[in-house]
């Protein structure tokens, strides 16, 4: 027997205000047209003024609690991935454990922009299968909208705010795919690419917060081929075939990067877990941002296979395959 990470449940939470591309052609040089044909994105949610990243993800996180039956004291760690974290230190994760009345393990933040929170599910599940965590609350949060320069369309049409979140717990597997839980997980990266997607401040280099630049075509070109190579590993060390996997639920930057996965991958567009007309790119927060959708509108169903794939700034890029 082997040690899994099963997923309990998953949680979500939106900011209130929406702001669709006919609003944004407002504010800069840009047209609903232009954004969701080479984007998908026709609206992105933006968090009101006092909003941080640590209230979206304790609402997140409450509704994933509150799907697997536990409370916060049921937990003992938890993993916040953000890039916009609420202060500069401490750990966004933190005020989340208090606000949630877990009293004991611990809690930390990962930085890993869009791949952040396959950074946190692997974090979590070694944990998990090292025997040092039982109980992990898997976190994604942003807002986003905070470190975008509203009057450069290269960026600020891209992005939006939001949470997701998952409840891992230990449990036991045969150690082949055929068990529940997570099956694998993969990270990369590669600090070669650091300025092609970055912010220009930060506490020791400027003493500001900065705001996002981006090489796109740069980064779309790598992204490609580096989710490509994220989603064979998954699929080799797993001893599967694409054909095994019922789901595919991706970091939502681009339709076109997501739908080029879908087709390497076979599966028809409606296994294909879309948010990104919705949502936009809310970086560490995508991934489970749709796969609580995904899950609690009952699409994915108990044994199904899911595989994940993240891509962002550093760069960074990941997979995890999991038997929900
Ligand atoms: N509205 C209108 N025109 C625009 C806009 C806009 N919002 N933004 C840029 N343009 C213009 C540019 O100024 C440029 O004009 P120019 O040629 O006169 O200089 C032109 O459009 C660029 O067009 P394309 O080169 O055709 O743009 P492209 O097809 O590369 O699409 C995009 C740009 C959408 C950004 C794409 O490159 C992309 O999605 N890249 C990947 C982003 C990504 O995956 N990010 C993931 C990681 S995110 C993270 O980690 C935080």
């Amino acid at each position: 027997m082997v040690r899994r990470s099963l997923l309990l449940s998953a949680g979500s939470y939106l900011p209130k205000e929406i702001l669709t591309n006919e609003e944004l052609a407002k504010r800069v040089e840009t047209s609903d047209e232009w954004i969701a044909q080479r984007t998908g994105i026709k609206q992105r949610h933006i968090a009101a003024p006092g909003e941080l990243t640590s209230d979206l993800a304790v609402h997140a996180a409450e509704q994933a609690l509150h799907h697997a039956g536990l409370r916060g004291a049921d937990i003992d760690m938890l993993v916040v991935a953000t890039t916009t974290p609420d202060h500069t230190f401490p750990a966004t994760a933190t005020k989340v454990q208090q606000r949630l009345g877990m009293k004991g393990g611990f809690a930390m933040d990962v930085q890993a922009v869009c791949s952040g929170f396959v950074y946190a599910l692997a974090t979590a599940d070694n944990f998990i299968r090292c025997g040092q965590a039982h109980r992990a609350l898997v976190i994604g949060a942003e807002t986003f909208s905070r470190i975008l320069d509203w009057k450069d369309r290269n960026t600020c049409v891209l992005f939006g705010d939001g949470a997701g979140a998952v409840v891992l717990e230990s449990g036991e597997g045969e150690g082949n795919a055929k068990d529940r839980g997570i099956l694998c997980t993969h990270l990369f990266s590669d600090g070669a690419y650091y300025d092609k997607l970055y912010v220009d401040g930060g506490p020791s280099a400027t003493q500001t917060t900065g705001f996002v630049h981006m090489e796109g075509k740069e980064v779309f070109r790598h992204a490609v081929v580096n989710l490509a190579a994220a989603v064979d590993a998954a699929i080799a060390s797993a001893g599967i075939t694409a054909e095994d996997v019922d789901w595919l639920v991706p970091h939502q930057a681009n339709r076109r990067i997501i739908d080029s996965m879908g087709q390497k991958l076979k599966l028809p567009p409606e296994k294909v877990v879309v948010t990104i007309d919705r949502h936009a790119n809310t970086s560490a927060a995508s991934i489970p941002l749709a796969l609580a959708e995904a899950v609690n509108d009952g699409r994915i169903q108990r044994g199904q296979l899911v595989l994940m794939e993240a891509m962002g700034g550093g760069f960074t890029w990941g997979s995890a395959l999991i038997r929900y």
